[in-house]
This record gives structure tokens, C-alpha cells and sequence, in this order.
């Protein structure tokens, strides 16, 4: 078990909430691990027909520890990396996902949705996913998944610029299902995804399955994960890092 988060079952929906508000909800090691865990084992738990990823404190999640990356990059980490080990799972999941979003979702907090079948936004949540910005590259085969949902030239400012996306405009460009006052987000995805686990798993499983090119997924994850880390070890990601911790603006110019 982990504090951080928190698991729960309720009408066949199994409810992950990422529960470290304090840190806008950030993920480390750990956390990746129990999340990575609980969606494996629901494969093969006949008694769940969903899964509902949400977010305590109202937000979703600020992301990887940024704290975590410093210490990879510095090479002080050890031991399995569970957010690899999540982002595989989620590329392989065939129960149905459904995603609950509000206050912000920033880089594995957007790029998770696009492996969600269903996705509902506050619609003043921001989404962003700044990998340049750290010195890295997108990951969870979102540089795949992006440009199919939303088109070349808006994943790559995404990217690239890390501006966020808000909620509502998310909805617009189909990175959402819907967009909804924050307040309503919760029930509605919980509602939608006790919806789905009344339905045919076998026929929702299958229909999954045919809308998800999962060989491409993982190919793409592996080229990702790849440059990923490579990116991790570079000056240009140290200097984010360190500008992240000691709260001032990066500066690339020098590395
Ligand atoms: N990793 C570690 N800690 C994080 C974090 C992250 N990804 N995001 C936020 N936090 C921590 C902050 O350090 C702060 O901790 P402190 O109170 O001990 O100083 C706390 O969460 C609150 O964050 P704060 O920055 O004060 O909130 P904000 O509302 O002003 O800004 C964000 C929120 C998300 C915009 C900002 O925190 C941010 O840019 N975080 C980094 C996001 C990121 O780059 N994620 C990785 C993507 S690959």
C-alpha cells in the first residue's frame, strides 16, 4: 500500500486517486508502482469492468517528480523505474479506462489520458505537457497518440512550447470527451465508467482492442524510452531541474 494513493472499488469500477495534494498530486517511484499494479492486476480480476484515474485536492497531477528526474539524471536512482513500468501497463490495459480531470494534468498527467477511453475535464483544467521545457522528449507513446487525437501542429506546441491547454478547449479538440464544471468532473467520469462496467466487457475489451494499434503503441514507447533517458542524463534536463528546485527560470544558453 502507498498513502499516495489511494485505491478503492465501487460497482465494478475500480477508482485510482492520486493523493498527494501537497505536491500537486506529483508521482514518484512508488506511487507509479502501486498505480502500474493495481491497473495489471485488474486484467485478470473478473469483479472489474473499469478503471477511474482521478486526482485529490483538486487537481489531476502535476506530473512526474521533478525531484525523482533530478535524481536519475544525476544518476542517483536506483532500482526498477515504476513510471516505465506503468506507462507499458497502460499501453497493454484492455478494461476499459476512464479519466477525471481537473486543476491541472501536466506531462504523464495528459499523456496518460491517451490511453483513457474516456475523458472528462474541468473545464478551467490546464493541460500541459512541457517535456522541451525539461530537456526531454514526450513519452508514453504520446508522440504517436498526440498528433493522431489532435493533429500534428497542436501536439508539437504542446510539446515543444508546453503552453497548457485549458479543459474546455481540450474538449473542442478532442483530447476530451467533455468539459465540465470542475465540481462535476468526479461523478460524472465515476458515472460514466460505472455505465461502461455495465456493458459487455468481452464486446468493450474486443472493440478496445480494434481501436488501439497496440504493436505501434509499443514500438513507439521502446524509440521513447529510449532518447528518454538519454535526454534525462543531459545538461539541458539538469538545468531545468535545478531551475525547478530553486525556483527561477532555466537557463539554456550555457549548456
Ligand atoms: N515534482 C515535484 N514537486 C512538484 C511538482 C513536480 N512535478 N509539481 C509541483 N510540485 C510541488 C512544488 O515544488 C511545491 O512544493 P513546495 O510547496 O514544497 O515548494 C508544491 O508542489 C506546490 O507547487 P507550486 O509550484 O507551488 O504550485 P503552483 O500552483 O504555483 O504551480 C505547477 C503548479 C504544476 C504549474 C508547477 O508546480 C510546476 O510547473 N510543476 C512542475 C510540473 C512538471 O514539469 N512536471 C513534469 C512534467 S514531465
Amino acid at each position: 500500500m502507498n498513502d499516495h494513493i489511494k485505491i478503492a472499488i465501487d460497482d465494478g469500477v475500480l477508482i485510482l486517486t492520486m493523493n498527494r495534494p501537497e505536491k500537486k498530486n506529483a508521482l514518484t517511484n512508488d506511487m507509479y508502482r502501486v498505480l502500474a499494479e493495481a491497473v495489471e492486476e485488474a486484467q485478470d480480476d473478473k469483479s472489474i469492468r473499469a478503471i477511474l484515474l482521478q486526482g485529490e485536492g483538486g487537481v489531476f497531477t502535476a506530473g512526474n517528480d521533478l525531484g525523482d528526474f533530478a535524481a536519475v539524471s544525476a544518476g542517483k536512482a536506483h532500482g526498477t523505474r515504476y513510471g516505465s513500468v506503468f506507462i507499458d501497463t497502460l499501453g497493454r490495459a484492455e478494461k476499459p479506462m476512464v479519466a477525471a480531470v481537473t486543476g491541472l494534468a501536466v506531462g504523464i498527467g495528459v499523456t496518460m489520458l491517451l490511453h483513457c477511453d474516456l475523458v472528462f475535464v474541468a473545464d478551467d483544467a490546464r493541460l500541459s505537457t512541457p517535456f522541451v521545457n525539461l530537456g526531454l522528449v514526450p513519452e508514453a507513446a504520446s508522440s504517436l497518440l498526440l498528433p493522431q487525437r489532435i493533429g500534428y501542429a497542436r501536439a508539437f506546441a504542446m510539446f515543444a512550447l508546453g503552453e497548457p491547454v485549458l479543459g474546455e478547449r481540450a474538449a473542442e479538440i478532442g483530447l476530451a470527451n467533455q468539459a465540465l464544471p470542475a465540481a462535476e468532473v468526479q461523478a460524472a467520469a465515476l458515472a460514466a465508467a460505472k455505465a461502461l462496467a455495465k456493458r459487455p466487457l468481452g464486446s468493450v475489451m474486443a472493440t478496445k482492442r480494434l481501436m488501439r494499434d497496440t504493436a505501434a503503441i509499443k514500438a513507439m514507447m521502446e524509440a521513447e524510452g529510449k532518447v528518454f533517458s538519454e535526454r534525462l542524463k543531459t545538461a539541458e534536463a539538469a538545468e531545468a531541474f535545478a531551475a525547478f528546485a530553486e525556483r527561477r527560470a532555466p537557463d539554456f544558453s550555457k549548456v
